[in-house]
C-alpha cells in the first residue's frame, strides 16, 4: 500500500516537494505570466503570498498528511472528519485534471528535448522560431502524439513507485537545472539592451497592480508551491516523525521561488534585447532560449542539456500529481497501484487530449473567450487551487489545530511566536485572501 512506503530522508522528502513545486510553472508559466500581468505588479504579490499564506499552507498540508496516513481523502477525514474527506475528493480531482493540461506542455518539453538532440533547435530568427512553435502546438496530431510520450514517462515512474527513482534523479538534475539557467542568465544579461527586461520584472508601477494581477498571483503562488490539491498532503503521508515540518517548508518555498525568479531573469532580458514582446505568451520559453542558445559556443550541447532538465524538472511534477491521484485509487477502491496508475493512464489521455486539440484543430471552441485548455488551467488555479488550499487553511486552524500543532512541533518544540504566527495566517490571512480574490475573480 502506498501509504506505508517513507522517504529514505528529510533530504529525500524536501527534494521530492520541491521537485514538485518547481516545474513548468516556475520556468514556463511564470516568465510570461509575470509578462501578461506586468513584471512587478505581479511578482511582489507573488512573493508576498508565497511568504504569508503559501509557507503556511504548505505546513498545513504536510502536517495533515502525516498524522492522518494515507490519500489525501483519508488523511483529510481522519483529521477533520466526513466532510473534509470530501474536499480532499475536491483535491484529486484538482490534481486529475491539471496533470491532463500539464501534460501538453510536458509533450512540448519532449518535442524540443527531440529536436535538441538531433540538432535543430538552435536557431537565430525568431521569426522562425515562432513558426516552429506554432507549427507544433497547432499541429493536432502532433500535439496529442507528445502529450501521450509524456503521459506514459509520468505513469512509468509513479509505478515503480517514487522514492527510488525520482527521488535520484532530482538529485542529480535539479541542480544542474540550476547551474543551467545561472549560466543562461549570465549570457542573457551581457547581449545588447537585456537590462530592460530586469527593469521591466522589478520594476514597479502602480497601474499594472489590479485585481486581476493580484488574483492571477494568488492563484499562481498556490499553482508554484503546488498546495491545494493535495500533493503535500500525500507527500506528507510519507515523512517520517524525525523531521521538521516548518523548516522544510520553508525551504520548499524558498525554492520555489529562487526557481521562479531564475526562470524570469533568464527569458525577459533575451525577450527585450531581441526585441519579442514580453506578454508574447506561452510560447516566450520555447522561442527565446533556443535563440539565446544560438548565440553561444557549443549551443546545441547546452540546448540538449537544458531540455533534458526542463523534462525532469516537469516530470516530478507531473509525477507529484499522479501520486496524488493513484493514491486515492490504492486507498479507497483497494486497487493495486498498476491498475491505478493504468486507468489514469487511459483517462488523462483522452482529457489531455481535447486540450492538446484546443490549440489547433479545436480552437474554435472556447468558453468565455477561453480555448479548453486555458478554461481548465483558469478553473484550477484561480478557483479549485484556492478552493483546496481553503480547506486546508480551515481543517488545520479551526477543526484540528491541537493535532496540527503537534505535528509541526515534532520533533522539535517550536517557539510560541512561530506557530502563533503560522495560526493567524491559517485561520484569518488565508481565508480572507482568497475569498476576497476568488470574488473579485467573479465578480470584480
Ligand atoms: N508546482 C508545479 C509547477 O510549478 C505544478 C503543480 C501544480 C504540481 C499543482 C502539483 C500540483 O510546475
Amino acid at each position: 500500500m502506498s501509504n506505508n512506503s517513507q522517504w529514505s530522508s528529510r533530504v529525500g522528502f524536501i527534494l521530492a516537494s520541491a521537485g514538485s513545486a518547481i516545474g513548468l510553472g516556475a520556468i514556463w508559466k511564470f516568465p510570461f505570466w509575470a509578462g501578461v500581468n506586468g513584471g512587478a505588479a505581479f511578482i511582489i504579490p507573488y512573493i508576498f503570498f508565497t511568504f504569508t499564506i503559501g509557507v503556511a499552507l504548505v505546513m498545513a498540508e504536510v502536517a495533515v498528511g502525516r498524522r492522518g496516513r494515507g490519500s489525501v481523502v483519508s488523511a483529510m477525514r481522519r483529521v477533520g472528519g466526513p466532510w473534509f474527506g470530501i474536499m480532499g475528493a475536491v483535491g484529486v480531482l484538482t490534481a486529475f485534471v491539471i496533470l491532463s493540461y500539464y501534460s501538453v506542455v510536458g509533450g512540448w518539453c519532449v518535442a524540443y528535448l527531440w529536436d535538441a538532440v538531433r540538432g535543430a533547435v538552435t536557431i537565430s530568427d525568431p521569426q522562425i522560431l515562432k513558426d516552429n512553435f506554432g507549427a507544433l502546438v497547432s499541429s493536432g496530431t502532433a500535439n496529442v502524439a507528445w502529450h501521450l510520450v509524456f503521459l506514459s514517462l509520468t505513469c512509468a515512474v509513479v509505478i515503480c513507485g517514487v522514492e527510488s527513482g525520482i527521488e535520484r534523479i532530482s538529485k542529480y538534475l535539479m541542480p544542474a537545472l540550476f547551474i543551467l539557467m545561472l549560466a543562461i542568465i549570465v549570457r542573457g544579461l551581457t547581449l545588447p539592451g537585456a537590462w530592460a527586461g530586469v527593469e521591466y520584472l522589478f520594476r514597479f508601477r502602480w497601474d499594472s497592480l489590479t485585481s486581476s494581477s493580484v488574483l492571477n498571483a494568488m492563484g499562481f503562488t498556490f499553482f508554484s508551491l503546488s498546495v491545494g490539491a493535495g500533493i503535500l498532503v500525500t507527500y506528507g503521508s510519507y515523512l517520517s516523525d524525525k523531521t521538521s515540518i516548518p523548516n522544510a517548508s520553508i525551504w520548499i518555498a524558498v525554492l520555489a521561488i529562487q526557481a521562479a525568479l531564475l526562470a524570469g531573469l533568464m527569458i525577459m532580458p533575451a525577450v527585450f534585447s531581441f526585441g519579442l514582446e514580453p506578454n508574447a505568451g506561452p510560447g516566450l520559453v520555447f522561442i527565446t532560449v533556443p535563440m539565446i542558445f544560438s548565440q553561444v559556443p557549443l549551443g546545441d550541447v547546452f540546448a540538449l542539456f537544458f531540455y533534458v532538465c526542463l523534462l525532469v524538472a516537469a516530470l516530478t511534477s507531473a509525477v507529484s500529481l499522479l501520486e496524488v491521484v493513484a493514491a486515492f485509487m490504492q486507498n479507497e477502491w483497494h486497487l493495486s497501484r498498476r491498475l491505478s496508475v493504468g486507468i489514469s493512464w487511459i483517462t488523462l489521455f483522452f482529457l489531455g487530449s481535447v486540450s492538446a486539440l484546443s490549440f489547433g484543430p479545436w480552437s474554435g471552441f472556447t468558453v468565455g473567450g477561453r480555448s479548453f485548455f486555458d478554461l481548465l488551467d483558469y478553473v484550477c488555479t484561480n478557483f479549485l487551487m484556492p478552493f483546496g488550499g481553503l480547506a486546508v487553511a480551515v481543517l488545520a486552524a479551526w477543526v484540528a489545530w491541537p493535532k496540527i500543532r503537534e505535528q509541526l512541533s515534532t520533533p522539535a518544540r517550536q517557539s510560541e511566536h512561530k506557530l502563533m504566527f503560522i495560526h493567524t495566517s491559517l485561520a484569518f490571512l488565508a481565508p480572507l485572501l482568497v475569498l476576497v480574490a476568488v470574488y473579485q475573480g467573479l465578480f470584480g
